[in-house]
């Protein structure tokens, strides 16, 4: 690879990524992109938006997304970082010099990490309730109450600011422990027993609802697409979820893939990770849809569906509380990795920037992202009434806590997105990106046409459709 001119800067990079430590394998590296991915994204956000925009056809167009649009996004953003060899915003930057591109590129990993953090301090208050709600199922809080005296406990535990800030506080402790002891030490280690441990939980939940006996009721909803049911609206929101799931538009794709060995195919392991992470969300809707149809829930719930319904259906089943507890255990380990890769950008930036070593820029980026959640946790309550941008209609009536969402899944993400595949599609250089990548040729083709034409098309027109 080293044949051009450019061999020697290519040296330097890969001195540096030599300094920075890799991934001890491929597998390492799957695991730690799917515990970034596998998240509340999966198990909370893809059941519900599901059960709002009427099951099948949603679902449908939501793979669509993430095979047409997701997988190749994926590819770019963890070539970047390997390329690049840096933090998201260096990566960047050494590319556009090499290729002596504009100054102005690293500022597309810069709105990256600022997504990512903005994201992580409402994730960890709602990380947050997943740890409330071990102690809930596991002290048999929820065994036999009526979907009353269910609701009383999430509006209980929402209105009430002192422990949610306990439980933001633990959540966003568990993810600095993990990012201040480095990514061999810490985030590998973590990752190699969270996820596969994760998966098996997910398993016995998924075989606790089959046998509900509304199984085939779950897999007709989720499977039998109904295009009646499905608005353009559910159709940008299938789209835009696919980013937020698969951690794409944020820089922390680039930032993993700084750590991933030469020679380990970036095709493979995006396409690998994706389907992992698609089957995740689905087994979640095959171990939550049964529960909710064999006690005649309503699966348009919102964002209360695991947090009120399921909660209801553990206390009417049989070991409920050991299931209950499970469940939310299973929920706080996907919510734990990918907190730690929305805290890595930042920190990997800190150090690289401004010198720091890695407990310092740790608790610098963790702290500030733990004093910007408490506004969320304010917002659920004392500050439900504050809508700082009322003002214009597309932010009438949002809070804080809703201003965060919308701005980074809807703004932020979508706009990150969008840059990275202009950035790869159109101004790298096509050489650089067959060396990345070394597909065959047919292959490449069909990625690279993806990234130039599809990919920018369709997200330009979600981002467009969001704002107007
Ligand atoms: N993908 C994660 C989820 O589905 C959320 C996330 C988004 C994590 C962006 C990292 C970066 O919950």
């Amino acid at each position: 690879m080293s044949t051009t001119s450019s061999g020697n800067a290519e040296g330097v990079m890969e001195a540096n990524a030599e300094k920075r430590g890799h991934w001890s394998s491929r597998l390492a590296f799957i695991l730690a992109a799917t515990g970034s991915a596998v998240g509340l994204g999966n198990i909370w956000k893809f059941p519900y938006i599901t059960g709002e925009n009427g099951g099948g056809a949603f679902v449908m167009v939501y793979l669509v997304c993430i095979a047409a649009i997701g997988i190749p996004i994926m590819m770019a953003e963890v070539m970047i970082g390997r390329r690049g060899g840096h933090s998201p915003v260096n990566s960047l930057r050494a590319i556009a010099e090499r290729d002596s591109l504009s100054k102005a590129w690293p500022l597309v990993g810069a709105v990256g990490v600022l997504a990512a953090f903005l994201i992580l301090s409402f994730y960890s208050v709602i990380g947050g309730w997943a740890v409330s709600y071990v102690g809930t199922a596991a002290t048999g809080q929820l065994a036999g109450k009526d979907a009353d005296a269910i609701g009383a406990i999430f509006s209980g535990l929402v209105s009430d600011p002192g422990t949610l800030l306990l439980w933001h506080t633990v959540f966003m402790a568990l993810v600095m422990v993990v990012v201040a002891r480095g990514v061999s030490a810490g985030l590998e280690k973590a990752v190699s027993i969270l996820m596969p441990a994760l998966f098996v939980l997910l398993l016995i939940t998924v075989g606790y609802a089959m046998t509900s006996g509304h199984f085939g009721d779950a897999v007709a909803f989720l499977f039998e697409p109904d295009f009646s049911k499905l608005t353009t609206k559910g159709v940008l929101i299938a789209l835009g979820h696919a980013f937020f799931t698969l951690s794409l538009g944020m820089a922390v794709m680039m930032a993993y893939g700084s750590y991933l060995p030469k020679g380990i195919s970036i095709a493979k392991t995006s396409i690998t990770v994706s389907i992992i992470d698609a089957v995740v969300a689905l087994l979640a809707g095959l171990a939550i849809f049964p529960v909710v149809f064999a006690n005649g829930l309503e699966p348009g719930a919102g964002p209360g569906l695991i947090f009120q319904t399921l909660p209801f259906a553990f206390g009417q089943m049989p070991m409920g509380s050991f299931f209950g507890t499970l469940f939310f255990i299973l929920l706080i380990f996907a919510a734990w990795t990918s907190g730690i890769s929305l805290l890595e950008p930042l920190v990997e930036w800190l150090e690289e920037q401004k010198g720091m070593n890695r407990t310092v820029s740790t608790l610098g980026a963790g702290i500030a992202c733990w004093a910007l959640g408490i506004a969320s946790i304010l917002s659920l309550n004392l500050w439900s009434d504050v809508h700082p941008l009322g003002m214009f209609t597309m932010f009438e009536g949002k809070t804080i806590f809703d201003l965060l969402d919308f701005l980074t899944a809807n703004i932020l993400l979508p706009l990150g997105g969008l840059l990275v595949a202009v950035f790869t599609g159109w101004f790298m250089s096509r050489q650089a990106l067959e060396n990345e990548l070394n597909l065959p040729t047919s292959g490449f083709n069909l990625w690279y046409n993806t990234i130039r034409f599809l990919t920018p098309v369709a997200v330009a027109i979600v981002f467009i459709y969001n704002l107007v």
